[in-house]
């Protein structure tokens, strides 16, 4: 089993001391091959707004650094940590220029079949949004996630304590990650997951000129049919849900078509 952890911090500090009770408690489980990818280390360099990964494809990028060598990590992956200290509210500039660099697999997603924890420390405030934020990330580049990690530690080398402290659930969160990369079972469709599917899809279906690199990734990927149910074809749903959710995307698709300017 493969799990890459990508780490935000840009020091050797707590987050690396918490990611590392992770992999012990991970490797407890089983033969897994834990590896990190420090953002701290990486020439991965900071998005020029250029906007080309999405229209023209990630391959177009003008910047050449490290960003392909981590997409290949990502993947090669079984399971994926991301991992951030909170900085001023919010996950570190590393891991927001991680996230940019990488943002066309929002339109583009590509890790299904694979799980991801998402690990982040704070001094005491900002932990919600930033997990929030963390979720929202895998899970719209197709990851599975299967747990948010939460811990209170406060700046190393100062001289300040922990005034909260939260419940520690390394070891369980490892085992439901563990567990979940070794039986791949079928991924269980929430109603916001079909609703996200086909959003997204009436909109794709509508960018053949505007945003060529998107269409074609979906039209080749079979996701713009208007039978598909999702992305995966590995799930499971209620299909109760999934109806409904159609009826949904026919008016957002009459609502995309009224208002888009005539050619
Ligand atoms: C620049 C900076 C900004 C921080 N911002 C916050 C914050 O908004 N809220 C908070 O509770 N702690 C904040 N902290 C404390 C860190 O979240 C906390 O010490 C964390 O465990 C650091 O992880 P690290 O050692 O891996 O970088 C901040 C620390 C630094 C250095």
């Amino acid at each position: 089993m493969n799990v890459v952890a990508v780490m935000g911090s840009p020091h050797k500090g707590n987050t690396l001391a918490l990611t590392q009770r992770f992999e012990t408690e991970l490797k407890r489980l089983g033969d897994v091959d834990f590896e990190y990818i420090h953002l701290r280390k990486a020439d991965l360099r900071p998005c020029q707004g250029c906007f080309q990964c999405f229209i023209q494809g990630e391959s177009n990028c003008p910047l050449r650094d490290d960003h392909d060598a981590i997409a290949r990590h990502l993947e090669e992956a079984d399971g994926v940590v991301f991992v951030s200290p909170v900085y001023s509210m919010h996950v570190s500039y590393l891991f927001k220029r991680f996230v940019d660099r990488f943002a066309y697999t929002f339109h583009r997603p590509r890790y299904f079949g694979k799980y991801a924890v998402v690990l982040a420390a704070t001094g005491g405030i900002g932990l919600e949004d930033t997990l929030k934020y963390m979720k929202g990330v895998a899970s719209g580049w197709g990851l599975e996630v299967t747990d948010a990690l939460e811990y209170i530690a406060p700046p190393r080398n100062t001289p300040m304590k922990a005034m909260l402290q939260k419940k520690d659930r390394t070891r369980p969160a490892a085992e439901k990650f563990y567990r979940a990369m070794k039986e791949k079972k079928p991924r269980k469709l929430k109603f916001e997951d079909h609703f996200h599917y086909k959003a997204m899809r009436e909109v794709y279906a509508r960018l053949e000129t505007m945003s060529p690199a998107d269409y074609t990734y979906w039209k080749e990927k079979g996701w713009l049919k208007r039978d598909r149910i999702y992305f995966s074809d590995h799930i499971r749903y209620n299909p109760v849900h999934a109806w409904i959710v159609n009826i949904a995307a026919w008016f957002m698709a009459r609502g995309i078509d009224k208002q888009a300017p005539k050619t």
